[in-house]
């Protein structure tokens, strides 16, 4: 079974392996292929996660197996931006969970629930009494996963990959 444990900046390059590998797995199936790429291309990219492992806002954890990443998430502190998450996560203080990605060979396996009960550890540590996060309303299996890891969906919102728009559920735990 992998080990969870906080990324190291020497993560950086399998991240944005397993990034660019899961992304597309979170997105419905009329997601273009260009979109997709300048999603991966802008945000997922190694000088990416360089940026986030040295960013102090965020806290990533590793899923690590001998043969490499299993899993990684992303946690990102402070207030919501944007308008309709702001209005649907009503406790405070909160915290983005901004990234659930577990490798498809891992799915399945307890592996992501490991990693975001861990996650959820990492955020009570942080004070916060809630975490929020967005899913696409069309990826029934994340829903389902994060409805087993005690989130409820609160609300909508839109997220862009690329410029096309997406259908996001806006999901909360409490802690
Ligand atoms: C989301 C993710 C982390 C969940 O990990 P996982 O190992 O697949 O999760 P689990 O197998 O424990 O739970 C998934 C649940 O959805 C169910 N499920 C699978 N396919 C489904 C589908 N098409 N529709 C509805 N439910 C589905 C599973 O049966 C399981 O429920 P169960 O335990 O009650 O049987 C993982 O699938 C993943 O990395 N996906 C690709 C990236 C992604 O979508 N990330 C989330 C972005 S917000």
């Amino acid at each position: 079974m992998p080990v969870v444990r906080p990324a190291a900046p020497a993560d950086a390059a399998a991240l944005a392996e397993l990034a660019a590998l899961t992304f597309p797995l979170a997105c419905p199936p009329g997601t273009s292929p260009e979109a997709i790429a300048q999603h991966i291309a802008t945000t997922l990219s190694v000088a990416s996660f360089e940026g986030y492992l040295a960013d102090p806002g965020r806290i990533l954890l590793v899923s690590a197996a001998p043969e490499g990443l299993a899993g990684y998430t992303m946690l990102v502190r402070g207030e919501p931006q944007d308008a309709d998450v702001a209005a649907a996560v009503t406790v405070r203080p909160t915290i983005e969970l901004s990234k659930v990605y577990v490798h498809p060979d891992r799915h399945g396996r307890g592996v992501a629930g490991e990693l975001v009960a861990a996650t959820l550890v990492r955020a009570v540590e942080e004070g916060v009494r809630s975490v929020w996060l967005g899913v696409n309303s069309e990826n029934a299996r994340a829903i389902r996963f994060y409805g087993k890891s005690g989130f409820a969906i609160a609300g909508p919102r839109t997220y862009f990959v690329g410029d096309q728009p997406h259908s996001d559920h806006v999901m909360v735990a409490l802690l």
